[in-house]
């Protein structure tokens, strides 16, 4: 037997040979979980101290860990914590640490857990803390909103299905649909910090331990509301990760659909907004070119997050009780959801106050899509005609425009009348686009002062979370 095998891993002791050094290589998680450390050290205090509380440690070996972790924590913010991939990963690097900084205290450290109630309790540190960042974005994002709202509560655009011109709306109104599906967001993210706020610390690495530990008081230290009911459970399941995946997932959806809108706006085409030059890059060849590259990413960048959403999904569906190594694999998607979810709300965050919204070309684009036509066929019905048969008349009054090259409202009295005598010299009201939009005055609907409303509603909504 060779004593010195592995001998600067903890779990040296039962092996006869060196790891393969690819082996070492393609095992090691400290590439991507260092990430941990802060939370990894926060939760090793709050073991040490419960230790130290139970009398499973003494209070000056306490002291001593706490002191070696705080040189840890100190070193590792400054970048100068040198993570070796020979101790595997970010909590063998800082145990390993620990015992050469503080000697043989540290080595007691570990005394009641495993690594696999350690990483889950990690996992749910970071994740806790990157909810609440995820939702301090989109609350920023949904205020830019409700400015932009406010703002343009009475301008007119045009409101689309199958992206053919359907009926005018105000873009207030539109900025409020961002708004409501924002606001699901944050809802299913406050929802899933409830169970991700639950402490695996004390299952060890599956049965629990035999030292008399007080897992309430950990939680409690922790801000856990509780401890896991169940250690098999606690330390197996990352049900939490695809969870936030699936709140993250949704996010990223509606981003990429309000991108994709932006897009489509600011081409001249549209020509309905300006995105600042801030916000925008050029190109290298063509010198006219101003490209919506924000947005754009942010659409490409959703792919990613459904993807991840996926594999996390399929990397849960074979495993038995209790952990198995195959959950290392949760990180690099979680860090990256993470990241890209972040990054994705804060570019918006950012952008979207300062969108230039070109009211002119909006109303030109409400006003020459026929898009008053249902408002005809509703004045038709209020003159004591079916619906069924206004929508025929109006059918025929369209073609006529479209014939003429004109709009509904440049048609003539007599060309109306000529469908239907209900129609009289009052129908010009409601063939505006301002006519329509008004018209739609009751909750929830498009007209600038319902719209004003909704604002007040959506304030109290975000002061009340
Ligand atoms: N790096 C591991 C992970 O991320 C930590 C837990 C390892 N546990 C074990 N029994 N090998 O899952």
């Amino acid at each position: 037997m060779t004593d010195k095998a592995n001998s600067d891993k903890p779990w040296s002791g039962r092996f006869t040979e060196s790891t393969d050094a690819f082996v070492e290589a393609f095992t090691a998680s400290v590439g991507f979980d260092w990430r941990l450390y802060p939370y990894d050290i926060e939760g090793s205090r709050a073991h040490a101290r419960m230790l130290a509380n139970t009398g499973v440690i003494s209070e000056s070996e306490c002291e001593a860990i706490l002191d070696g972790l705080e040189q840890i924590s100190q070193l590792a913010a400054k970048g100068e914590f040198d993570w070796s991939v020979a101790l595997e990963d970010v909590h063998m690097n800082i145990e390993s640490r620990l015992t050469s900084l503080i000697g043989e205290a540290g080595k007691k450290l570990h005394t009641g857990r495993s690594r696999n109630d350690q990483v889950a309790t990690d996992l749910r540190l970071y994740l806790r803390d990157q909810i609440d960042a995820a939702r301090a974005q989109l609350r920023r994002l949904q205020q830019g909103l409700l400015l932009l709202a406010e703002r343009e509560a009475a301008t007119i655009m045009p409101g689309f299905t199958h992206l053919q011109v359907a009926m005018p709306v105000t873009f207030g109104h539109h900025m409020l649909a961002w708004f409501e599906n924002l606001q699901r967001d944050s809802e299913r993210l406050r929802d899933c910090r409830r169970r991700v706020n639950i402490m695996p610390l004390g299952a060890a690495a599956l049965a629990g331990t035999s030292f008399p530990i007080d897992r309430h008081d950990t939680a409690r230290q922790l801000g856990f509301t509780a401890p896991a009911e169940n250690s098999l459970d606690a330390v197996s399941d990352r049900d939490f990760v695809i969870e936030f995946c699936s709140c993250a997932a949704p996010i990223q959806v509606h981003l990429s659909r309000f991108s994709e809108e932006l897009v489509l706006w600011a081409s001249a085409q549209f020509g309905f907004i300006d995105l600042p030059d801030r916000f925008c890059t050029g190109s290298s060849i063509m010198p006219q070119k101003k490209n919506p590259d924000v947005p754009e990413l942010v659409r490409g960048k959703s792919g990613r997050v459904i993807g991840h959403l996926v594999g996390l999904l399929t990397l849960m569906k074979g495993q038995p009780l209790a952990y198995n190594k195959d959950n290392q694999e949760d990180k690099e998607p979680l860090f990256d959801t993470v990241d890209t979810l972040l990054g994705c709300l804060r570019a918006f965050a950012d952008m979207i106050p300062a969108l230039e919204v070109r009211a002119d070309r909006m109303l030109e684009a409400a006003t020459s899509g026929y898009s008053t036509a249902t408002d005809l066929a509703d004045y038709l019905v209020r003159k004591g005609m079916a619906f069924r048969d206004a929508h025929e008349v109006v059918g025929s009054a369209v073609r006529i425009a479209i014939d003429s090259q004109r709009d509904l409202a440049q048609l003539e009295l007599d060309e109306l009348r000529s469908l239907s005598p209900l129609i009289d010299a009052d129908v010009f009201g409601v063939l505006t686009v301002e006519g329509s939009v008004n018209a739609r005055n009751h909750f929830g609907g498009t007209a600038p002062e319902r719209v004003r409303e909704a604002i007040v509603r959506a304030r109290e909504r975000l002061d009340a979370d």
